[in-house]
């Protein structure tokens, strides 16, 4: 494949954009009007697909995802097609079997993928090697991709994210057979004289072609695309201009003009991506409810100073708002780059952003680390890889002393070699519905929303009463995540809206069907609260649970109990998991005793202060 030869730009419009600025929700018919024609502008490559769409268009847009694939390759013909593949964990987030990865990216190339941008949130090489070595086993491009990251204030250096971290990642991924290697800068963050020197650094001792992705966020993102030019990077990344900016890419038109004449110039037609912007403004106006509109700005200026993610630091405000504890935002974004550094510098992209996000709010709640979610803890134990610097013993010790030790063992090799064969089982789960790879592959990824999505592909079940439609578009999807909440919504009409609505200060959530214009429901009202400090619940031997009642410290969705009634307990045994900001906790027994009574169902949704259990 010859298209890194030259200069070149690839279109990230069908994938990328729309995950970024619209939760991933572009249907297959708004995009395929357009997608022959994309094909002649001359890209070097489109991604269309990976990252978050095989998950929304399963979950949200009851589309086969394989089928999205298929088409496109069908009417993009000439234009090698890319997607953003996240190593061990492909398209989800967790780290899957090893059989189900060679399945994926076999299945993926056949469908239609040429070129497999592979990262891994923690650069973890071991994460990345069973997927690097799937997509060269079906001859494909492989492109190697390093997350890129600050240590503390915001410019590359530092103990961790300096010049030389970058330089060692890329001869180290290099080796492992990369046809080009990408620097993913998925918040924004890479300054533009940064970006000159890492190329040109990098040029110097990487012999593939080099691709730079980078996302408007923080304003600088046009900038640090020209200074990369400057520095001799090969392919940059930007989108049509209707979907770019805000937290998306720079947009392509600007761009073009700028490097007409230049020894960079990637001649494309620039009517015919005028053309191409004006059909995507005709289609998107019914998108508008899920595009963030509630600043005038379209650049998150704050992402210059706290490098915390736009979408991230969005997803805090509305955990917060739900457990009542708006007042405490501050707080939080003080706590997140400490909890980050005891981590051991994690980049704040997924699931990275999400676990040291719920975890600073539990600080800020419970005190710091008295909660930590079943995913810190696999985390603390390698489970999720190397961190790029040491995690703070006296955290991990911590941790482990509030929990059972018992399950928890550091490893120390790939994740990927424990993780038994998946594949198998999955088979077996829907050998009822379908024999299809592909439909196998939907269910190994996701259990539950990919049952639902199977069942209704398969005429079982009636779209509406399974998929999982909410308009609440995770905001931190911009980084190539979405919620990962297995959480069962109540059934709502498809089309259902909901609004966010202020009056003075009281804050009330209003869901409205359009079809019908009934308002189907309003929450109470809820004042932007004062909360007396006092009143937050801990989570061991507290007053308010010393009494025998085991009480939701947040709201959430009970999962599971993980005892019976009539069983003998004692004070601080698992008693029942809570998914909350997307992250499953263990709530302990607040006392020794016997079970009498466990008060809600599995999937049942609490708020905060529900009672759980009673222990006497
Ligand atoms: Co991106």
């Amino acid at each position: 494949m010859n298209m890194f030869n030259t200069f070149g730009i690839t279109d990230t419009t069908f994938r990328d954009a729309h995950q970024s600025l619209l939760a991933t929700r572009l249907e297959m018919k708004d995009m395929e009007p357009i997608a022959a024609q994309m094909d002649q502008v001359g890209f070097a490559s489109m991604e269309v697909w990976g990252g978050a769409t095989f998950d929304a268009t399963t979950r949200y847009l009851a589309e086969d995802p394989w089928e999205r694939l298929r088409q496109f390759k069908k009417l993009i013909t000439k234009t090698p097609l890319s997607m953003l593949l996240r190593g061990q964990s492909l398209v989800g987030y967790k780290a899957y079997a090893d059989d189900v990865v060679d399945a994926f990216v076999e299945r993926s190339a056949t469908n239609g993928i040429d070129i497999f941008r592979v990262f891994d949130a923690l650069n973890d090489e071991w994460n990345l090697a069973r997927a690097a070595a799937a997509v060269k086993n079906n001859d494909k491009h492989l492109q190697m991709t390093i997350c890129y990251s600050v240590t503390e204030n915001g410019k590359m250096g530092g103990p961790i994210y300096s010049l030389d971290y970058y330089l060692d990642r890329a001869a180290i991924f290099q080796d492992m057979g990369a046809d080009s290697l990408c620097i993913k800068d998925m918040a924004g963050l890479l300054s533009p004289y940064d970006a000159f020197d890492l190329i040109s650094a990098l040029k110097k001792v990487v012999t593939v072609p080099l691709q730079l992705h980078t996302h408007y966020t923080s304003g600088m993102a046009s900038m640090t695309v020209l200074k990369a030019i400057e520095a001799g990077i090969d392919v940059v990344d930007a989108c049509l201009a209707p979907l770019a900016l805000r937290t998306s890419q720079p947009a392509v038109e600007p761009l073009v003009v700028t490097l007409q004449g230049t020894e960079n110039d990637p001649k494309l037609d620039l009517d015919t991506l005028i053309d191409l912007g004006d059909y995507l403004e005709s289609i998107l106006p019914k998108y508008r409810e899920y595009l963030e509109t509630p600043k005038a700005s379209v650049i998150d200026a704050k992402v210059l100073s706290h490098q915390i993610p736009g979408g991230m630091a969005s997803n805090l405000v509305s955990q917060l708002r739900e457990a009542d504890s708006i007042d405490r935002l501050d707080e939080v974004l003080e706590d997140i780059p400490l909890t980050r550094k005891e981590l051991g510098y994690p980049p704040l992209v997924t699931p990275m952003s999400q676990m040291v996000g719920s975890q600073a709010v539990s600080n800020v709640l419970f005190g710091r680390y008295k909660m930590v979610s079943n995913q810190v803890k696999e985390y603390l134990t390698g489970m999720y890889g190397r961190p790029p610097s040491k995690v703070d013993s006296q955290i991990k010790e911590a941790v482990f002393k509030f929990y059972d030790t018992s399950e928890i063992k550091t490893i120390n090799e790939r994740p990927g070699n424990l993780i038994e064969p998946e594949l198998k089982e999955a088979e077996k789960a829907v050998a009822d519905i379908t024999s299809d790879v592909d439909d196998i592959l939907i269910y190994a990824l996701y259990p539950t929303t990919g049952m639902k999505f199977l069942r209704v592909k398969h005429g079982l079940d009636l779209q509406k009463d399974t998929l999982d439609l909410n308009a609440d578009g995770d905001p931190s999807e911009n980084h190539e995540i979405t919620a990962t909440g297995t959480q069962e919504v109540p059934v709502k009409s498809l089309k259902t809206r909901s609004f966010n609505v202020f009056i003075d200060d009281t804050f009330y959530k209003v869901e409205i069907d359009p079809v019908d214009q009934n308002m189907i429901s309003i929450s109470d009202g809820i004042r932007n609260p004062e909360p007396s400090r006092d009143s937050n619940p801990t989570l061991h031997g507290s007053s308010a649970n010393s009494d025998g009642e085991l009480k939701s410290p947040m709201p959430g969705v009970i999962l599971k109990y993980l005892v019976e009634v009539d069983q003998q307990v004692n004070q601080g045994d698992p008693i029942a998991v809570l998914e909350a900001m997307k992250m499953e906790n263990t709530l302990p027994s607040p006392k020794d005793g016997r079970i009498q009574s466990l008060t809600v169902e599995p999937g049942q949704t609490v708020v905060k202060g529900d009672l759980l259990a009673i222990i006497t």
